[in-house]
């Protein structure tokens, strides 16, 4: 079970889109997904339309009439996609725990009893620096910093860093963080002047994938639904469907491992084949079939041999190919090849089977 914490005391950065979106794109993989609305606000909440009496605030506070379990406030929202939803009580838990022992741990605590029935757990953290962010960062293994390319995004974040830091050091809990660049406009030279001052700066702690700006975002928000559901096909979900498939496969292999392993899958499928023909005195010999739209171009060319024989190795799949020589100009069959079919022009074309 991963536990991710979203935060950056910015506001207006993407933290909530992001968590509901990665939430909803990681749910749509068969995994199970649990999101804590860890912001008194609240935006992940209404914007999922979950209309809900208690809140994750019943379960960290120790003043509440009605305490409460993680279990008894999270509200299913979609297939694998449940939440724990805020409320604007939260806000007042600040001030509640300001003397409590082990209060950074609370959030922590609350998880341990649930963590067995999620494959992640995403945390919503408000705009600011204080006790539930701390909670939420104590929490996780991983934090992911939504940075939308503005002129002022990078002021903060290095606090942010040092709060990770300090967790990682003085509570002896090592968090991992990365940099996700939100609401990239592709339009604006600006935009990759920032990208690159921020690839400069965290290259080593940067997502590859990049949220751009898109309106279907905010629509599926104002809709009470994440975008992975109110618009599939927009830009906006297939960017964190992106997103979610670089968190997803970095825990068994980086995306990089196991785009080379597919490549591998797929070679292995390929069956190498040498075409030849012997003729001393052709000029140029080229082989046209089905495997390549029966072109003589450069590409199916064959090199001579110092013997006077022609050859070309070719790659292909599995299956029954016709085909020819084409020889200074003229078509024939492969004369080492008794295996031929007749054709529709009243000749006939050699057959291979890989
Ligand atoms: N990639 C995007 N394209 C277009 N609009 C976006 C995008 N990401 C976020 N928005 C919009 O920008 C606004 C702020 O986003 P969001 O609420 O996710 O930020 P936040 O960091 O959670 O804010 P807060 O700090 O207040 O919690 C919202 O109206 C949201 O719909
Ligand atoms: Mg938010």
């Amino acid at each position: 079970m991963s536990v991710i914490a979203i935060a950056n005391q910015k506001g207006g950065c993407g933290k909530t889109t992001t968590a509901v979106n990665l939430a909803s794109a990681v749910a749509v993989n068969s995994k199970r997904v649990l999101l804590i609305d860890l912001d008194p606000q609240s935006h992940a909440t209404l914007g999922l339309n979950i209309e809900s009496q208690n809140s994750i605030y019943n379960v960290l506070s120790t003043y509440t009439s009605e305490k409460l379990t993680l279990k008894d406030i999270i509200v299913n929202v979609e297939a694998n996609f449940d939440v724990a939803p805020a409320n604007i009580l939260l806000g007042t838990l600040e001030q509640e725990l300001s003397d409590e022992i082990g209060r950074e741990l609370k959030l922590f605590e609350a998880i341990k009893e649930i963590e067995s029935d999620y494959d992640y757990i995403l945390i919503d953290c408000p705009p600011n620096l204080g006790i539930l962010t701390v909670n939420a960062i104590r929490a996780a293994q991983e934090v992911i910093i939504p940075v939308e390319p503005s002129r002022f995004s990078l002021i903060g974040v290095d606090r942010l860093l040092e709060i990770i830091d300090l967790i990682s050091t003085r509570l002896n809990h090592p968090v991992k963080y990365r940099l996700l660049i939100t609401m990239f406009d592709s339009r604006l030279r600006h935009s990759f002047q920032i990208l690159n001052a921020i690839k400069e700066k965290y290259s080593a702690n940067l997502f590859k994938t990049i949220i751009h700006t898109n309106v279907k975002l905010k629509e599926a928000s104002l809709s009470g639904q994440s975008a992975v559901t109110y618009a599939k096909y927009s830009r906006g979900s297939k960017d964190y469907f992106y997103l979610a498939s670089e968190i997803m496969y970095r825990k068994e292999a980086s995306l990089d491992n196991i785009m080379r392993q597919m490549v591998k899958e797929k070679v292995k499928q390929l069956g190498e084949i040498t075409f030849s023909l012997q003729n001393p005195n052709a000029q140029e010999v080229y082989i046209v079939g089905d495997f390549n739209n029966w072109k003589a171009s450069e590409e199916n060319k064959l090199s001579r041999n110092n013997g006077g024989s022609w050859v070309k190795r070719l790659t292909l799949r599995p299956g029954t190919y016709h085909y020819k020589f084409v020889v200074d100009g003229e078509w024939q069959e492969d004369p080492s090849n008794p295996n031929k079919e007749e054709n529709n022009f009243g000749g006939y074309n050699s057959l291979i089977e890989i």
